[in-house]
């Protein structure tokens, strides 16, 4: 596999330390390593680049003869949490700033950038895939398009990662429906909201994999909570009070 130019995690964490975007430096790693475990001429998929935050993860840690695939069509809907419509104008910004960003971190080269929606752009992506990242609309309709209808192009032994996963109640419920009991895709585990699945799912290990997942509902739970309680004020009183209101959970 070309690896020779691979920069080790920590460079490409510093890399993306001024990118905008929603992605922790354990979610930069769970993505890292599986975009360098991607096989040499591999394929990988991200839905939902933003600024260019994880596309520039996965870029760096692909094999460098990768195919790698950006899908955002930067055009103002499900932009962020609570920024679901309306977006146009900061969604042209979000575009600037992606290729700015991607040039900046030496990676414009090997992306291609798919400016449409997810459910638009299969005919532009040849064959199978190995890696698939799906962080784009949040809403079950279209995540639960995403999950199914790219989801079913992931090749045998391939890697899912979902954002947002027990977390945004859009995507944890198209999770309930289409993966916790499916028959394809193992639970391996999750940094904070990011969810690495693998194509590998044994015949008989359907119910643990559905309990492993149901495992990770109190987690939801209070992630839900937690989000109504920041959205019916509680951060602006602890800040009123002089205490550190906590982050929106991702
Ligand atoms: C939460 S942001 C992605 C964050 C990014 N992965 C990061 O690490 O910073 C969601 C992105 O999804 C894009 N998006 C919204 N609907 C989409 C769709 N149907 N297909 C692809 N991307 C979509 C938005 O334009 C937005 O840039």
């Amino acid at each position: 596999m070309p690896t020779a130019e691979r920069p080790d995690l920590e460079t490409v964490r510093q890399c993306v330390a001024d990118v905008d975007g929603w992605m922790t430096d354990g979610q930069a790693a769970a993505l890292y390593e599986a975009a360098a475990a991607c096989p040499a001429s591999g394929t990988i998929v991200e839905i939902g680049s933003f600024r260019g935050r994880s596309t520039i993860v996965l870029a760096s840690a692909a094999p460098s003869d990768a195919r790698i695939y950006a899908i955002d069509p930067h055009a103002g809907n499900d932009r962020g949490p609570q920024e679901i419509d309306g977006y146009v104008d900061e969604a042209d910004d979000d575009h600037r700033a992606f290729l700015a960003n991607l040039a900046a971190a030496g990676v414009a080269d090997r992306v291609t950038h798919l400016r449409m929606f997810s459910n638009a752009a299969h005919d532009a992506v040849d064959g199978s895939i190995d890696v698939l990242y799906i962080d784009g609309a949040h809403r079950y309709g279209p995540a639960r398009a995403d999950i199914v209808s790219w989801g079913e192009r992931v090749r045998s032994g391939g890697t899912l990662l979902i954002h947002d996963s027990f977390s945004s109640v859009g995507v944890t419920a198209a999770i309930v429906r289409e993966l916790v009991a499916g028959s394809r895709f193992r639970y391996v585990g999750r940094s904070r909201s990011l969810a690495i699945y693998r194509a590998d799912l044994g015949p008989g290990d359907r119910w643990s994999n559905g309990a492993r997942q149901a495992a990770q509902f109190p987690w939801f739970a209070r992630n839900v909570a937690l989000k109504a309680a920041l959205l019916c004020g509680m951060g602006r009183v602890m800040e009123r009070t002089g205490r550190d209101a906590p982050e929106w959970p991702y």
